[in-house]
């Protein structure tokens, strides 16, 4: 494993592997009535937030706190990042606080690898901008793992937003080191120009793709992230890509359907869809934060889990 978790491409497959299997181990940890461990007891975690998160957030700092590490949470509102402090010396502060690991979210792109540039810790990414958010390809792996198997030759398919999600790039990425094959569907208006260099496929239609699917991954509409209209009207948009009960008797009966959050209930996903049995959106939260465990586990010094921290 390298210093940081920055991309989702950083990671080899052996290296995924061992996440995903250092999960499965701590897994059955969690499912203790105690589910802490001495792991990282005198190491620190700092969570630095400058964009929202509900379930990336908490999830870290549980998993931080499952491990005994002390946790310092920063969220940029609140903080004298709003009397106009720049990264970088929010950043030395916290050096100063004697992080050592930083997991950050930030609305830009890139602001992870300029951070790993000035800490001498390891950084995090959990979610920068449009363009990654690798724990979260890691948990949603994980979940399809234990739903299904062994990922190589697993059909994925992608759709939605795929313009603004760093939920897409990652899972594309980590998904083809895993040796599935990942389709995007997606109006043309919501596809990079660059998809055409990332290792899937493509597709405007839904209903062909659904048969072949063994898991539907459905992404949600960033309005907040949309300056210009890129499609119609929602109503035009969830006719063609959202799934729907009729879509979801398309696939075949051991597919399942995820979403990493927060939904657009009734616009991507009908709401039927989203609590149905197929559904595996409250399991991947719940493997969020066994999943980031294993992260923070590994970038810390931990090899193998061994018996004498279980
Ligand atoms: N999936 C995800 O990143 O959710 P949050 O924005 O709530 O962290």
């Amino acid at each position: 494993m390298r210093r940081h978790l920055i991309s989702a491409a950083d990671l080899s497959r052996d290296d995924a592997l061992l996440i995903l299997d250092t999960a499965d181990e701590l897994a059955k940890i969690s499912e203790r009535s105690i589910k802490k461990l001495p792991t990282l007891r005198g190491r620190t975690v700092v969570n630095l937030f400058f964009e929202d998160s509900t379930r990336t957030r908490i999830s870290f700092e549980a998993a931080a706190k499952r491990l005994s590490a002390d946790v310092i949470n920063f969220s940029a509102k609140g903080s004298s990042v709003s009397k106009g402090e720049s990264l970088k010396d929010t950043a030395l502060t916290l050096e100063a606080m004697g992080a050592d690991a930083v997991v950050i979210r930030h609305g830009a792109s890139g602001a992870p690898h300029r951070l790993a540039g000035w800490v001498r810790g390891s950084v995090v990414n959990a979610g920068d901008g449009t363009h990654e958010h690798p724990t979260q390809a890691l948990l949603d792996a994980f979940t399809m793992r234990r739903r299904l198997g062994p990922l190589d030759g697993r059909r994925v398919t992608i759709v939605g937003d795929v313009l603004h999600s760093r939920v897409a790039r990652s899972n594309v990425l980590l998904l083809a080191t895993l040796g599935a094959e990942v389709t995007l569907v997606a109006p043309p208006t919501l596809l990079p120009v660059s998809v055409g260099s990332w290792p899937c496929a493509v597709s405007y239609d839904l209903d062909a793709v659904l048969p072949k699917s063994d898991v539907v991954m459905m992404l949600r509409v960033q309005r907040e992230r949309m300056n210009a209209a890129f499609f119609p009207t929602e109503r035009e948009y969830s006719r063609r890509y959202g799934l729907d009960r009729d879509r979801v008797a398309k696939m075949h009966d051991d597919a399942i359907v995820m979403h990493p959050g927060p939904m657009n209930r009734g616009m991507e996903i009908a709401a039927e869809v989203a609590d149905s049995p197929r559904s595996t959106i409250v399991e991947q939260v719940a493997n969020g934060v066994t999943t980031r465990m294993a992260v923070l586990y590994l970038l810390l010094g931990g090899a193998n889990l061994g018996g004498e921290d279980l």
